[in-house]
Order: C-alpha cells, then sequence, then structure tokens
C-alpha cells in the first residue's frame, strides 16, 4: 500500500439529517476529510444495492450511508429499509473477498454536525488502513496511478 494513499468515500446522505449536519460542520468549521464526496438523497431508502456497488466500481474506497435516527426518518422507516440493504451489501462485499468494513450506516440528526464529521473521519481512517480497493478501476496506460 502507497504511504500516500489517500481514499475516496462516497457519503450518501439523507437531505433532512445527515446532509443538513453535514452542511452544519461546515459552518460550524468542524473539519472532516476531503477524501468524503457527499451526495444528498431524498431519505436512505432510496439508497439501493446497485447504487453502493456502482460506488465502488467507479472507483470509491469506501462508502457512507448517513441516515436520520432510527424511529425519526421523514418517510417512516426509509433508513430502516436503508440498513438492510447495507447488510446485504456486506454479505456480497464479503462473498467477493472485499472488506465489509467499507461500508458503513450510520444514523445521526441534523443538529449533530460534530459527531458526522466525527463519524465521517473514522470511517476515512478504517478505509485507510484497508487501503486501495481492488475494484478500483486500473489507470490506462500513459496515467498517473
Ligand atoms: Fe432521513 Fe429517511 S428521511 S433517512
Amino acid at each position: 500500500m502507497s504511504a500516500t494513499f489517500e481514499p475516496e468515500v462516497v457519503a450518501f446522505c439523507c437531505r433532512h439529517c445527515a446532509y443538513a449536519a453535514a452542511d452544519l460542520a461546515g459552518s460550524a468549521r468542524q473539519a472532516y476529510p476531503t477524501a468524503v464526496k457527499v451526495i444528498e438523497l431524498p431519505c436512505t431508502g432510496r439508497i439501493d444495492i446497485i447504487n453502493l456497488l456502482h460506488a465502488f466500481e467507479n472507483g470509491a474506497d469506501g462508502v457512507l450511508i448517513a441516515g436520520c435516527l432510527e424511529g425519526k426518518c421523514h418517510y417512516l422507516k426509509g433508513n430502516l429499509h436503508a440498513r438492510q440493504r447495507v447488510r446485504h451489501v456486506q454479505k456480497l462485499m464479503d462473498d467477493i473477498g472485499l472488506e465489509h468494513e467499507r461500508a458503513r450506516m450510520i444514523n445521526i440528526s441534523a443538529a449533530m454536525g460534530v459527531q458526522f464529521a466525527q463519524l465521517a473521519g473514522e470511517h476515512v481512517e478504517t478505509v485507510r488502513k484497508l487501503g486501495p480497493s481492488p475494484l478500483r478501476p486500473k489507470p490506462r496506460s500513459g496515467e498517473a496511478a
């Protein structure tokens, strides 16, 4: 593993909570790694297994799924369905030899900007220790790795 490895983590964030928490973290100057690329969703219940697998296929080293606190989903059970899908993806990852720790789900409220920054940073560190995803597209000849 390269000493300069900078992981890429895609964070699928619910608009009602995690996206707002990420925004709050930014405005409160609670830094989280630039490796975290935030994608806003109407609800984590919108996330599908194929979205998570595509993130890895497209070069992510890790994914973070961030939804509302349990019992607080604006669509009632979206975050519970998302958790089931994340567990399913983690099993698929184990089956293909990709460390399931690369996928993590968290539940936070819009007021938890500090916690968002902390949990996102923790996940980046976990992924950094695992190294680059073996599913990362290989650079074409002539391109820098
Ligand atoms: Fe936030 Fe469903 S509305 S997870």
